[in-house]
């Protein structure tokens, strides 16, 4: 189906998140002929004129688009892009938004998108009531949808005093990966490996995003929210469920987000002992950093999920900035053979058990880690993987970035792969121990796999990475 014509409302224009994936997604969406009619409106709290702002957005695909956007392209992109600084007001919003549509010959719907910390997001929402830009909008809000299960709720309240649930699309981009959308391909297009997918084959499960990356320009963000609220309590948690979740009746939003939630019910609150907390040596010399933060900019936890599939398998979640490696894994490590015939010394469950992994990087992959033969005499064992990469098919080409889906699938009003309230409330029910209780946050070196804690929380069993 065509996308109709889109003004859509970028706010937060400026930041860190338009700069590295909005903005690049945008013009190839454009571009790409994937959707052709948008005009994009750009605000935040810069006072930058149009022009200036042409320019950032030109700098920002230039040093972060994955896709060559040519001199005569970028023109074409740059000529739909407009700005007006917030603090100009809702009415000068309301005029660039009906420029905008004037130029997309006429009625376009809009499309909000709010790029801004959760402390912004009201504020958005009330410019948005005052600028009588309500109608024919869908509205996108970032993670994290509040900051616990209060906030969580009294905003979830604020919004729909403006917007029907129908029109608010509460956006986790992990959710748009193509190897999150994998997962659900594997595991449900197969009749393979869900006959295992289970507490009888599988003995835990570990879902490990360690980054490279450190604070970059978000210093402001990143202390109020730490890597939990940042990142497990939304993207590993989302990931979990699809990892977890029963079979939905249908691929579609309703069946999807039912089985979603009751993984999430059944979540065990998460035990603030079966957590590390670190922190990045150097992080509160960093600028923008309190010089006693308690902000953690790693964690590792274990969690569990207790319902019949899942009762006593463990879940091992961890994630952080400054670490050695940039990695996004998912791990599901089966259960070993329950007795060996081979000689002591032939290699059999000396390389930990067979594995079945998702890495969740733009192309995706799976692998199957598992022992098998090694040729010549005797009877020797050795680990051995079957692979699969999207890179290496000729439909690496056609791999949409994750916002780019996203914006996508609003735009054409399917809410399939967005969150919704009771989902992300239960999640923040859930993590209210530890809210309530964090353990204290401990050093570690940047660039290492976190502080040395993390080894007591997994054993017996040991981190999959580095591999
Ligand atoms: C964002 C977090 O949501 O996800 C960032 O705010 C993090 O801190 C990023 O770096 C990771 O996303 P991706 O797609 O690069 O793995």
């Amino acid at each position: 189906k065509p996308i109709p014509p889109h003004v859509i409302v970028l706010f937060g224009a400026t930041g860190d998140l338009a700069r590295r994936k909005l903005i690049p997604g945008l013009a190839h969406l454009l571009l790409s002929d994937l959707a052709p009619d948008i005009q994009v409106v750009g605000t935040s709290l810069e006072d930058y004129t149009t022009e200036q702002f042409r320019e950032f957005a030109h700098k920002a695909i230039e040093e972060f688009s994955h896709r060559d956007v040519e001199k005569a392209t970028w023109a074409e992109f740059g000529d739909k892009v407009s700005y007006v600084p917030t603090g100009a007001g809702p009415d000068a919003l309301a005029k660039a938004v009906g420029e905008a549509e004037q130029r997309l010959g006429g009625r376009a719907e809009r499309l909000h998108y709010l790029s801004v910390p959760p402390a912004a997001a009201r504020q958005v929402i009330k410019t948005l009531k005052d600028a009588d830009l309500v109608e024919r909008a869908g509205v996108v809000m970032e993670k994290p949808f509040g900051t616990d299960l209060a906030s969580a709720i009294s905003l979830n309240n604020e919004v729909h005093q403006t917007f029907d649930e129908s029109q608010i699309y509460r956006i986790d981009h992990f959710l748009g990966k193509e190897a999150a959308l994998n997962i659900l391909a594997f595991r449900f297009a197969n009749g393979l490996f869900e006959p295992i997918w289970n507490r009888n084959f599988i003995d835990h499960i570990q879902i490990d995003i360690p980054e490279t990356l450190g604070l970059d320009r978000r210093a402001n963000f990143y202390e109020v929210t730490g890597a939990y609220k940042d990142m497990v309590v939304t993207h590993l948690f989302q990931v979990l469920a699809f990892v977890a979740m029963e079979p939905p009746t249908a691929l579609e939003p309703r069946a999807i987000s039912e089985e979603k939630n009751k993984v999430f019910r059944s979540m065990l609150p998460i035990d603030p002992n079966e957590v590390v907390r670190g922190q990045y040596t150097g992080y509160r010399n960093e600028d923008g950093v309190a010089r006693d933060s308690d902000t953690e900019t790693f964690i590792a936890l274990k969690c569990g999920i207790d319902n019949w599939r899942w009762a006593g398998t463990p879940f091992y979640l961890r994630t952080g900035k400054r670490m050695a490696e940039g990695q996004r894994i998912i791990s599901i490590a089966f259960k070993e053979a329950p007795k060996s015939m081979f000689p002591l010394g032939s290699g059999v469950g000396q390389h930990g058990p067979d594995h079945l992994t998702f890495d969740l990087a733009d192309e995706s992959k799976v692998s199957l880690s598992f022992y098998g033969k090694r040729p010549g005499p005797g009877m020797k064992l050795d680990k051995l993987s079957m692979q699969f990469s999207t890179q290496e098919t000729d439909s690496a080409a056609a791999v949409l970035e994750a916002y780019e889906r996203l914006i996508l699938d609003a735009m054409r009003h399917d809410h399939t792969l967005f969150t919704t309230a009771e989902g992300i409330e239960s999640l923040w029910e859930r993590s209210a121990p530890l809210l309530l209780n964090p353990p204290p946050v401990r050093n570690y070196p940047p660039g290492s796999w976190g502080p040395n804690a993390i080894h007591q929380l997994v054993a017996p069993h040991a981190w999959r990475l580095p591999f």
